[in-house]
């Protein structure tokens, strides 16, 4: 049997110029502006599916749609959902079955936890969600890739948190990073960070290979091949 390639993983996140995600107050800081929302939504509508963490899930509330109208109907007119299927990780199960990410959208929806929730999960999110059982204690996230890629998911954009684009860099499983920086500060202890302390294969000496920077209002892009195959895409060479 041919083994199927891993989907080509983007990771998306807008962090402020001290590296945060979002700040510690209840509601969901803005880091970005209009016109970086809309390229965000072009990015989704260029995906097969979108990964959060659970964390987000519980925190954001997100529903993870295409919101063009346009955009949604040149996917359906190619054969596609209108919006890319939606996937999430938990260790603890703990997610509410009325999160938007259930609730909204008719596409697939994906849960991956380890073995010792899915039964609780599947039992509370019923026919809204396939409850996927990966591993004892955590999920490996090559091991959700591979499973992903078995469903037909062939381009993956991840949209965070922090300890889910940390795993992604750490583990080598990113191809292009999109990284939106903000024009101000959140200066707290204990606001989310882009990434956590862990041993990130790009260093003084392996340095990330810089594609593209843009301005874009108020904030700027940056994206980053994180793979050769990333590389070969943008056609740049290794
Ligand atoms: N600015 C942006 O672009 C952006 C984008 C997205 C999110 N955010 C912000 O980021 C913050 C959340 O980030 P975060 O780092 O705290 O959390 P996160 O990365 O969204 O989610 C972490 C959670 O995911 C689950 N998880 C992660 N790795 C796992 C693994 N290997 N196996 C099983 N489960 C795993 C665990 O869920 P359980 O706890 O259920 O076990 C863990 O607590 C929020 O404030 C949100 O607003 C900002």
């Amino acid at each position: 049997m041919t083994a199927v390639r891993r989907p080509y993983v983007t990771l998306s996140c807008a962090m402020s110029l001290d590296g945060c995600l979002d700040s510690t107050a209840p509601h969901r800081m803005a880091m970005s502006n209009a016109e970086d929302f809309d390229r965000v939504d072009q990015l989704r509508a260029d995906h097969d599916a979108i990964l959060v963490g659970a964390s987000t899930v519980r925190r954001d509330n997100p529903r993870l749609l295409v919101r063009s109208a346009e955009r949604r109907a040149a996917r359906v007119a190619s054969g596609r959902p209108s919006s890319p299927a939606k996937v999430t990780v938990t260790a603890t199960g703990d997610l509410s079955p009325e999160a938007a990410f259930f609730t909204a959208g008719d596409g697939d929806k994906f849960v991956y936890c380890p073995r010792g929730a899915a039964d609780a999960l599947t039992r509370a999110v019923g026919d809204r969600a396939t409850v996927v059982a990966l591993g004892d204690a955590v999920v490996a996230m090559g091991d959700a890739l591979a499973d992903l890629a078995r469903r037909g998911i062939a381009r993956l954009m991840v949209e965070g948190g922090g300890r889910i684009h940390t795993q992604f860099l750490a583990q080598r499983l990113a191809d292009e990073l999109q990284l939106v920086i903000a024009p101000f500060f959140v200066g707290e202890v204990g606001a989310p960070r882009f990434v956590h302390p862990a041993r990130f294969p790009w260093d003084e000496a392996h340095r990330a290979r810089l594609l593209d920077t843009r301005r874009i209002g108020d904030v700027v892009l940056l994206r980053y091949a994180m793979s050769t195959r990333a590389l070969a895409e943008a056609d740049v060479g290794g």
